[in-house]
């Protein structure tokens, strides 16, 4: 089964142009972000502090995270989170779960699950270097963090949420900050990526020449 990998930091494209590739190559797609998240929105629901690590393990471990492809909905638990799921309290908290050791090897195992049908599209921020170290073709985005706070910006705005740009670019800097520097699976593109630099492309254009790249493969 073929396995392309999707790593980069927040805002750099990954997800939207996730989606189209998969579609394009009729494989199936893992948004590895929303495991991290989904286990923040649980956190915080419950009162759970940082701290608690077993607690936090036993969410991970539990959860329910469902997707339907029909209308794009996300389901925790039974619940539509489609909407909170993607907020800046839920980004900002999922990096912190993200740090913890535990739960990304809970979450190593879920990731692993997503791997049937033709082919596997994952986007995250590891899945070249850790989960998927033998993918067919790995593929690092990025674009500059100015880039990156408008689209963010601009995403949240769609979906109703107000956030000031300056604050999410420094939201976005202590995140990228926290997934490059954190000592289990840091934000590194794996040796053998191919590193796109997205600032000034278009979605089409990434997904086209990431297309392209697989076709070499
Ligand atoms: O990609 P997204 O912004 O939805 O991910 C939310 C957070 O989850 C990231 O800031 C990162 O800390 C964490 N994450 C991770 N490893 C992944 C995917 C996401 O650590 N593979």
């Amino acid at each position: 089964m073929k396995i392309v990998t999707l790593d980069g930091p927040s805002g750099s494209g990954k997800g939207t142009v996730g989606r189209l590739l998969a579609r394009e190559l009729n494989f199936n797609y893992l948004d590895s972000g929303l495991l991290y998240r989904a286990v923040a929105i649980l956190v915080i629901e419950n009162c759970i502090a940082l701290s608690e690590v077993n607690n936090i393990e036993g969410i991970a471990r539990n959860m329910n995270l469902e997707f339907s492809s029909e209308n794009n909905k996300i389901f925790l638990d039974g619940i539509d989170v489609s909407n909170s799921i993607r907020t800046e309290e839920i980004s900002i908290v999922s990096s912190k779960v993200a740090q913890l050791k535990s739960v990304r090897a809970i979450l190593h195992e879920i990731q692993r699950g997503y791997l049937k049908g033709n082919g596997l599209i994952a986007d995250g921020r590891d899945m070249g270097t850790v989960i998927f170290p033998d993918a067919d073709l790995k593929i690092f985005i990025t674009a500059s963090p100015e880039a990156r706070a408008y689209r963010r910006h601009k995403e949240l705005l769609g979906r109703g949420e107000s956030v000031s740009l300056r604050d999410l670019e420094r939201s976005i800097a202590s995140r990228d900050r926290s997934d490059s520097e954190r000592k289990i699976s840091p934000l590194v593109p794996a040796v053998d990526a191919i590193i796109i630099d997205t600032s000034n492309m278009t979605v089409e254009e990434v997904k086209d020449k990431i297309v392209k790249h697989y076709r070499a493969t």
